[in-house]
Parts: C-alpha cells; sequence; structure tokens
C-alpha cells in the first residue's frame, strides 16, 4: 500500500519560500509513489487552543474549525511534513496554532494513556522546512524546538530538516543551494515503504 504523505503549508504567503520548498519535497514524494495530501494552514482557519481542557476527558478538541479536517490526517498519515517560516524569531502563527491544537493527541498520549495508533503499525516519519530572511545564528532555534515538540506529541520520527536562512523576498528560495535537490531528497525519504 502506498505511504500516505500529509503536507503542511504553514506560511501565510501563497506560493511564498516555504510552500516552494514543500511544493518540491511533495512532487518528489509523488513522484516516489506516495499518496499526498496538502494543506494550506492560512485557508483552514485555526483558531488558538483555548485551555479549556475538554481535550483531556476524551481526546477530542470542542473548538469547531479549520483544525476538524486535519486531525484525521494528523493521527493517520505515515509521513508528515510541515513547511513554515520564521516571525520574529519562531514559527508562524498559522504553524504554531496548528502545533496548540494538537493538545488533544497529548491528552490521548499522556492524560488516557492510549495510543495514538494502533500497535504494529509502521514508524512514522516527519520533516520541517524553514526559511528565515536573515542569517542570525539562533534564527532558527525557538522554530526546531516547536517542531521537534510536534513530532513528539504526534509520536513521528523526524527524518531531517531543511533550514535555509539568508531566504527573505518572495521567490528567493531558488536561489538557495540546493535547496530543491534538498526538499527532493526529504520527499524521498518520506515516501519510502516501511
Ligand atoms: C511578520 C514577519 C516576521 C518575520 N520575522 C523574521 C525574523 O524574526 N527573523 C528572520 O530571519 N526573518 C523574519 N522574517 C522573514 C521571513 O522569515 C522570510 O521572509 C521567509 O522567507 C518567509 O517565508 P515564506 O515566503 O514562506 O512566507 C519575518 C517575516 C515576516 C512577514
Amino acid at each position: 500500500m502506498a505511504v500516505t504523505l500529509l503536507g503542511l503549508a504553514g506560511s501565510p504567503r501563497r506560493q511564498g519560500n516555504t510552500e516552494t520548498l514543500l511544493d518540491w519535497c511533495l512532487a518528489a514524494a509523488r513522484e516516489a509513489g506516495a499518496d499526498v495530501v496538502k494543506f494550506r494552514l492560512r485557508e483552514l482557519d485555526i483558531n488558538g487552543c483555548i485551555a479549556c481542557d475538554g481535550c483531556i476527558d476524551d481526546g477530542a478538541c470542542i473548538v469547531d474549525d479549520g483544525m476538524d479536517a486535519l486531525y484525521p490526517h494528523l493521527r493517520n498519515a505515515d509521513s508528515i511534513v510541515l513547511a513554515a517560516p520564521i516571525f520574529s524569531m519562531g514559527m508562524s502563527a498559522q504553524a504554531k496554532a496548528m502545533v496548540d491544537r494538537c493538545q488533544p493527541f497529548w491528552a490521548i498520549k499522556y492524560i488516557l494513556r492510549q495510543a495514538l495508533r494502533e500497535p504494529g503499525r509502521p514508524e512514522r516519519r516527519g520533516a520541517f522546512l524553514c526559511c528565515a530572511g536573515t542569517e542570525f545564528r539562533t534564527v532558527f532555534d525557538g522554530a526546531r524546538q516547536v517542531a521537534n515538540y510536534f513530532w513528539h506529541v504526534l509520536d513521528v520520527q523526524p527524518v531531517g530538516d531543511l533550514l535555509c536562512p539568508g531566504v527573505d523576498a518572495k521567490g528567493e528560495i531558488a536561489d538557495f543551494p540546493s535547496a530543491k535537490q534538498l526538499a527532493e531528497e526529504i520527499g524521498r525519504r518520506l515516501a519510502e515503504p516501511r
């Protein structure tokens, strides 16, 4: 059976630098046989977590918004790739809101003590693709921590980040050395049958 790959575009800028990385990655995965589904988080209209603790009772979120479409994919996809830019030294608000709304998965694991996926399902894989306008030494640190938390809470094994500093204006990613090739390599890795 084909590997299912969930692609998440976390920038509010349509066809910006991180979405371009994502599309290179997804195209290579599709070519390698993966069954790909892509969402633009901005278009899903995802609200922030309201800390109501509702998910602690049954592992379900009571907020009725764009996350409803995403939850089954986040839970069941064999691979997940999150693409998001650096905004104010962290992940864009659209991406961070989505990660915060993964609190039901945290509740399922750590409060309800249930498995997120049926036993025997193969390892899940993930990758984080990111661009920053500057080349500050620590510019990716905050976003990487959030991405690593995201993988942890979803029981996903990260297979490599692609972090591109000094990429600012729309389209500049095309000039970043080897970006396309590296994104495609990640796509193929995420598409590998397990
Ligand atoms: C609101 C906002 C905040 C930003 N903050 C930072 C920042 O703190 N550090 C940085 O290096 N770049 C920052 N940038 C630049 C973006 O990371 C950069 O333009 C990136 O290529 C955008 O990717 P995208 O085209 O996928 O949206 C910021 C851009 C915006 C719009």
